[in-house]
């Protein structure tokens, strides 16, 4: 029997698609292997989102070719095969495939065909979800993708170029997915998108169905006990979009809505051409929506040009919205973006200084935010045992991990009172 062997790189999209490429060489019979040595098929799904995400696939590829077996094929799938396209093949001559991530349903092409080179970066639009076929189960955690692309073109992400313009899949193709999700194992269901809560489908009668509209579906499925999205564009969060916080309760309080920066030159710069005091707003409304709901964020620091007065301004806007679970990167120049092309590039060590300033505040802050959960009862999701079996581990709403003492049958869903926290994660004693 064949096998294949597949490594992810990336965000929640990648992880989702890689595991419709596996179910695609299940259904001809293959199965997986976490050997190189051993597969017959070796695929990396890459991330080009910075330039350090880019080069370890190239790391990467030079150790898989050493590995593999003589007659195993191997090629790159995702935003890196789009990103850099038939240069692949001059880099490493050995590979055999190099698809975008619009073109994964094209891979049996190359199984059929091994001695070609197959190539297909085009951004062909959502076609392969519909040729993909399912996984006969599904995870705990289901993600569904319910769009791809990005229209905004903020000037350092190369997302537009690799996975084109927005587009919506259809609000029927989503429920289908969702339901077929919630009825072969899912209890919490996030739906992805670059940009998600931009999500938008007309039908053929003109119907607009937006974000709300899934929530609400989703949140009548008796199996599905959390509902989440991500990743938000802060001016696209609609009133009907933050209504639901208030009247589902199936919605975790929790919203990944970045920031970027907390300077208003920097954020023109960016072009993301909202002003701190419209993103303030809509955090407002949220939490009068919902009075219980954090926010995290993804920070930037080192765009070009970037101040320490620019920099102070992140670190003041992260103190005051008080985000949890949020992630900061270096600024890295990427191809097919303005800001690769901006004056005043920064350099790495003030770079390194400011990342380390800013995951010094968003630490406290996640540490302190954990403490006020102490004393609290939270609903929370079971993950699994730890490492040691002497623990289970659960996810609170807001994403946290709780551990809790080992128990026979961990329940799925169970309330659990918080004891201890630290800036990582939560002690607790299930409740019921
Ligand atoms: N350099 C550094 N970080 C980037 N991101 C996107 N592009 C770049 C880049 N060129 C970050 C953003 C985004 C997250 C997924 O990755 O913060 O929200
Ligand atoms: Fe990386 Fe962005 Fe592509 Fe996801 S969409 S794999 S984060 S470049």
């Amino acid at each position: 029997m064949k096998k294949y062997f597949i490594k992810t790189f990336g965000c929640q999209m990648n992880v989702y698609d890689s595991w419709r490429i596996a179910a695609m060489l299940n259904a001809r019979g293959m199965t997986a292997t976490k050997t190189v040595a051993d597969a017959d098929i070796i695929i990396l799904n890459t991330c080009s989102v910075r330039e350090k995400a880019t080069n370890k696939v190239f790391s990467e590829l030079g150790r898989v070719r050493d590995a593999k077996k003589p007659d195993a094929i191997f090629g790159i799938v995702g935003c890196v095969a789009r990103e850099v396209g038939a240069a692949a093949f001059h880099r490493i001559p050995e590979l055999n495939f190099v698809l975008g991530p619009q073109s994964y349903h094209r891979l049996p092409e190359i199984l059929s065909d091994p001695d070609t080179k197959l190539l297909n970066i085009d951004l062909t639009g959502l076609e392969k979800f519909d040729e993909l076929p399912q996984m006969t189960t599904a995870p705990t955690v289901s993600y569904i993708p319910i769009q791809e692309g990005c229209n905004h073109c903020c000037t350092y992400c190369i997302v537009p170029y690799t996975r084109g313009r927005e587009i919506s899949r259809a609000f029927d193709d989503v429920m289908r997915d969702t339901l077929h999700a919630a009825k072969t194992g899912a209890v919490e269901i996030c739906f992805l998108g670059q940009n998600v809560n931009g999500y938008k489908y007309t039908d053929e009668n003109g119907k607009i169905f937006r974000l709300s509209d899934l929530i609400r579906a989703t949140a009548k499925i008796p199996e599905i006990r959390r509902i989440r999205f991500t990743s938000s564009y802060p001016t696209e969060m609609t009133d009907d979009l933050i209504q639901m916080f208030a009247t589902e309760q199936k919605l975790l309080p929790f919203l990944n809505m970045p920031i970027q920066s907390g300077s208003p030159d920097v954020l023109r710069r960016m072009n993301r051409p909202y002003s701190l005091h419209a993103y303030m707003d809509i955090i407002n409304k949220l939490r009068a929506a919902r009075a219980d709901i954090q926010i995290s964020s993804d920070f930037i620091v080192g765009f070009p040009g970037e101040t320490d007065s620019d920099f102070e301004q992140t670190l003041e806007i992260a103190r005051r919205v008080r985000y949890i679970n949020s992630y900061s990167f270096k600024y890295s120049p990427r191809p097919h973006t303005a800001a690769a092309l901006m004056p005043d590039q920064i350099g790495e060590k003030v770079k390194r200084e400011r990342l380390a300033i800013l995951d010094g505040v968003l630490n406290e802050i996640q540490r302190e935010f954990n403490e006020t959960c102490i004393g609290k009862n939270l609903t929370c999701l079971y993950e699994g045992a730890d490492k040691t079996g002497r623990h289970l581990l659960y996810r609170t709403p807001y994403m946290q991990q709780c551990i809790v003492a080992r128990a026979e049958n961990p329940k799925q869903m169970a309330n659990i009172e918080i004891t201890a926290a630290n800036r990582a994660s939560l002690r607790g004693k299930i409740v019921d």
